[in-house]
């Protein structure tokens, strides 16, 4: 039986009012239960469960799915973990494909080693001889025993077996140690110690797991830091380092500070700043800023001010307004970092560097001003720099407003700068009577099963430049999908398992007209597309027939044009 029938199955036994029950306490609420979100810091119950389709959505941090999706998020599960356990509590055979099996153990495995290496690390840094190097190290750094110890840091000695003969005594797999990215493998097929000689800082994921380590150099010597390589179980794209620790203070104060290294992080934690989180040596990915947007605090941007601080900041702009977030850029002063800010001026000071921050437009113009010449062809050859971040905004509303901001600090009228913007990304057609996004065409044909096939073959799938909103339709199509029972459908993925129970959720689009007439208009509105785009195509080689003496082929080509364009 295949994992996917597997979870049908859960999803046609398992009633997700009483699962969800188990771990959070709902209400009846006319059809839906409510209930405070455990995925943010819901402040009034915005977490809805719906009993007859089988799915809940967080109207406040956009989580969702089925039953399925809300043990994946509550538990910190993969699919096949969660699909595991509830197959168990649900008394479903379950016999998975051993390569499933395989690759849910391994991660397993891998937790399992990072957790023995974290102790071993551990107890070096604290009970060793040679520990002492590493003990005097945080002295001069300025960490306390008490931040050491919570944030797990550890020491690895400068010899070539230590953690090797560790793992051997106890039995370890030492090539899954080497796949952990803890031991290196020689050409004879022994191994040895990758982190040496250094300050050790286990990476914590969201589940407080160790997922790998971050390694200080304790003399001179490169590279500086030594990190985990990729491994199932850790990517850097898309893990924070403190995150682990500062989630509970972010979500509390409302702010965060995004830093980018352990040390910044660790030393503002010391003076009291507990509000931080570090990128680990690479610049900010659309994974990251989705952790910070979960929880839906304001956030700052730390860098030192200096060039490089300042192209972080412009190459991080877009990501943020891609994921519906405008943080706010602080610059240190000149020779600083925040490791050295705070342990100079403080834990006030730099709390009051938020009183200086910049919107991240602001901080663009102000930044990108001093490379144009002054007058209007530099604005404009100035706002050209900004476009990209400008076009990266996908909500409607909020572009026009940054763009109404953009034009008056840069003095130029709105419709010049609408202008010279492509049109936007979300609205993909109008007919006479309304417009729509690739957003609302997708909630069409969620909402009215029965036009889905209709309008896929009409052409939806082209005009869909949203990649998730594609790769929902596309799940769609390949199940047996129809709106009353979405039981049939199973996503693995938990982000469009979000959108999907979101658009299920709320109400159908277009609801001044009736579903047949707004059918047909798309409908129309479709093949009148595909067929502008064969008539472009035809034109080309008509031209081209021509040019090249071809004028048979030129002609046939231009009956056919005439023809199509009566249709269109
Ligand atoms: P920095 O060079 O700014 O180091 O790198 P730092 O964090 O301020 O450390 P100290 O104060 O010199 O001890 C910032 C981050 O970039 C990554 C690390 O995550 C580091 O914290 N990095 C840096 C590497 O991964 N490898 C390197 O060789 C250097
Ligand atoms: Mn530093």
């Amino acid at each position: 039986m295949g994992l996917k029938e597997v979870a049908r199955q859960i999803k046609e036994v398992a009633n997700i009012v009483d699962v969800i029950g188990e771990h959070i306490s709902l209400r009846r609420s006319g059809r839906n239960y409510l209930g405070l979100c455990p995925f943010h810091a819901d402040k009034k119950p915005s977490f809805t469960v719906n009993e007859e389709r089988q799915i809940f959505h967080c109207f406040g941090c956009g989580a969702g799915g089925d039953v399925i999706a809300f043990y994946m998020k509550f538990h910190n599960l993969d699919f096949v973990e969660a699909v595991r356990e509830l197959a168990r509590r649900f008394d479903i055979p379950l016999e998975l494909s051993a390569g499933k099996e395989e690759t849910s153990g391994k991660r397993e495995a891998l937790f399992e080693l990072n957790e023995k290496a974290r102790r071993f690390f551990e107890h070096l840094l604290w009970a060793s001889k040679s520990g002492e190097v590493a003990r005097n190290y945080l002295k001069t750094r300025g960490l306390s025993e008490k931040t050491a110890r919570l944030f797990a840091l550890g020491y690895a000695p400068s010899s070539y077996d230590s953690l090797v003969s560790h793992l051997r005594l106890s039995r370890f797999d030492l090539a899954l140690a080497e796949e952990a990215g803890l031991l290196v493998r020689r050409e004879d097929g022994t191994f040895f110690d990758r982190f040496r000689n250094r300050l050790i800082f286990p990476i914590f994921d969201a589940a407080r797991r160790v997922a790998g380590f971050g390694g200080r150099i304790l003399e001179e010597g490169d590279p500086k830091y030594l990190n985990t390589p990729e491994t199932p179980v850790y990517h850097k794209s898309s893990i924070l380092y403190g995150l682990s620790h500062t989630r509970a203070a972010i979500k509390e104060d409302g702010f965060g500070f995004v830093v980018e290294g352990y040390l910044d992080l660790l030393s503002l934690y010391e003076a009291g700043v507990k509000e931080a989180v570090a990128t680990l040596g690479t610049a900010l990915t659309p994974q990251h800023v989705r952790l910070l947007r979960g929880l839906q605090a304001e956030w700052f941007l730390v860098f030192d001010a200096d060039e490089a601080g300042f192209k972080a900041a412009l190459r991080a702009a877009p990501i943020f307004f891609n994921a519906g977030l405008f943080p706010k850029v602080i610059l240190l002063p000149e020779g600083h970092d925040p490791d050295s800010f705070v342990r100079h001026y403080g834990a006030r000071a730099f709390y009051d560097l938020r009183e200086g921050a910049e919107e991240v437009f602001d901080f663009m113009i102000r930044y990108l001003s001093a490379r144009f010449p002054a007058g209007l062809e530099g604005r404009l050859a100035l706002f050209k720099e900004l476009q990209p971040a400008l076009e990266a905004i996908k909500d409607p509303v909020l572009r026009e407003m940054k763009i109404s901001q953009v034009a008056e600090r840069l003095k130029v009228s709105e419709s010049a700068l609408r202008k010279s913007l492509k049109t936007s990304p979300e609205r993909v057609g109008s007919s006479p009577a309304f417009s729509y996004s690739e957003r609302s065409l997708v909630e069409f044909v969620i909402h009215f099963p029965q036009y889905f096939l209709e309008l896929w073959e009409a052409g939806l799938p082209e005009v869909l430049k949203d990649k998730r909103l594609l790769a929902l339709l596309k799940a769609l199509k390949n199940s047996k999908f129809s709106a009353a029972s979405p039981s049939d459908l199973t996503l693995e993925d938990l982000e469009l398992q979000s959108l999907w129970s979101e658009i299920l959720l709320t109400p159908p689009p277009f609801k001044d007209y009736p579903p047949e007439r707004v059918a047909v208009e798309i409908k129309s509105w479709l093949l009148r597309r595909r067929a502008k785009t064969r008539l472009e195509s035809l034109l080309k080689a008509i031209k081209e027939a021509e040019a090249s003496g071809r004028e048979e082929e030129a002609l046939r080509l231009l009956e056919e044009y005439q023809q199509l364009r009566l249709q269109v």
